[in-house]
């Protein structure tokens, strides 16, 4: 039977991912998107990642919401509606909202409809009051927000450095995009990872334990259990680096050997040492994310960061 054909019957949904995978293997400098890295396993082991004590982001991140939570919520005031893009885990959410006074609504926007429904019922149930209106779309596309926070101020939440995956024009695109959505006299607040010293950015992404190189190659899992793939984990290891110029973590899965593979019935073949991109995480100094902030139409109100310089949580507002 042609494996196609099985597919698009088990997994309609899986066409993308398919279409990703054959393409990104195809090319010359072989690559698969990031996103594709967090299935359900895959948000598991990032969860994981988390908690690790060389990764740092999220810890610090918390602790900067924490300590400066007042502050925020002195600038933006009462009745602002919450927009959050790509809600994920909803743990920085409560501690925002907890800051907050007196909050329009809160707008968890995401691509996964049960990340979606399973965050608006933990804040449902922990703020009776607050009403939830879940947005279900692709931060990246084109977003309409709801008709009932069509008259409140807005604030919006991009925490965790996921505006690391971006590269600088494209994060400079979601900003200003981000900007048009919220409109006139909004808020941004912006959690980015800083520049710091490749020791402990390379840390953070080879940790001792071996879960980043777990999250990473379980994308090979994915391409063999959807793409009827006959990729053998044993000859691939998982790599990241730090590239000086670019300013960012660069993730990769390395071919340990000369190797044939098959995904969807087609061949492929790899090198020893040939290595598959999985994902890029962009650093950016205090002064860099503004000055891109500013670009994109934001004015960068403030910045706070931990005494050990490690994160940065931006809060930017627009006339
Ligand atoms: C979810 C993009 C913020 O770049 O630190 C962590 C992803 N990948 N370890 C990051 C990630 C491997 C993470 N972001």
């Amino acid at each position: 039977m042609d494996a196609r054909n099985t597919l698009a019957e088990a997994q309609p949904f899986a066409d993308e991912f398919a279409t990703a995978v054959i393409d990104g293997l195809g090319a010359r400098a072989k690559h698969i998107p990031c996103h594709f890295l967090y299935d359900a396993r895959g948000s598991e082991l990032f969860e994981k990642i988390t908690q690790l004590e060389e990764y740092y982001p999220t810890r610090t991140e918390i602790a900067l919401l924490e300590k400066y939570g007042p502050r925020i919520s002195q600038l933006v005031g009462s009745d602002c509606a919450v927009i959050e893009f790509g809600s994920g885990s909803s743990r920085k959410t409560h501690i925002l909202i907890e800051s907050l006074q007196d909050i329009a609504a809160y707008v968890p926007i995401d691509i996964s409809d049960k990340a979606l429904s399973e965050a608006a019922e933990a804040l449902r149930k922990k703020f009776s009051d607050l009403t939830v209106i879940p947005v279900h779309a692709d931060f990246n596309e084109a977003i309409e927000l709801p008709d009932a926070v069509s008259g409140a101020l807005k604030l919006g939440f991009f925490p965790g450095s996921t505006i690391g995956n971006f590269s600088h024009a494209d994060a400079t695109r979601f900003l200003a995009d981000a900007g048009e959505l919220l409109g006139q006299d909004s808020a941004f607040l912006v959690g980015v990872d800083l520049k710091k010293n490749t020791d402990t950015l390379l840390a953070a992404y080879n940790d001792a334990e071996g879960v980043t190189a777990e999250f990473n190659l379980n994308l090979l899992e994915r391409i063999n259990r959807q793409l009827d793939g006959d990729l053998n984990l044993e000859k691939f290891k998982h790599e990241a680096v730090y590239n000086e110029t670019e300013g960012r973590i660069e993730i990769y899965i390395v071919s340990l050997e000369d190797q044939r593979l098959s995904v969807l019935g087609r061949p492929f073949t790899l090198t020893r040492g040939e290595r598959i991109h999985t994902e890029n995480s962009h650093k950016y100094s205090i002064e860099e994310f503004g000055a891109m902030a500013r670009r994109a139409g934001w004015q960068s109100d403030e910045v706070w960061i931990d005494d050990r310089a490690l994160f940065s949580l931006h809060f930017l507002s627009r006339n």
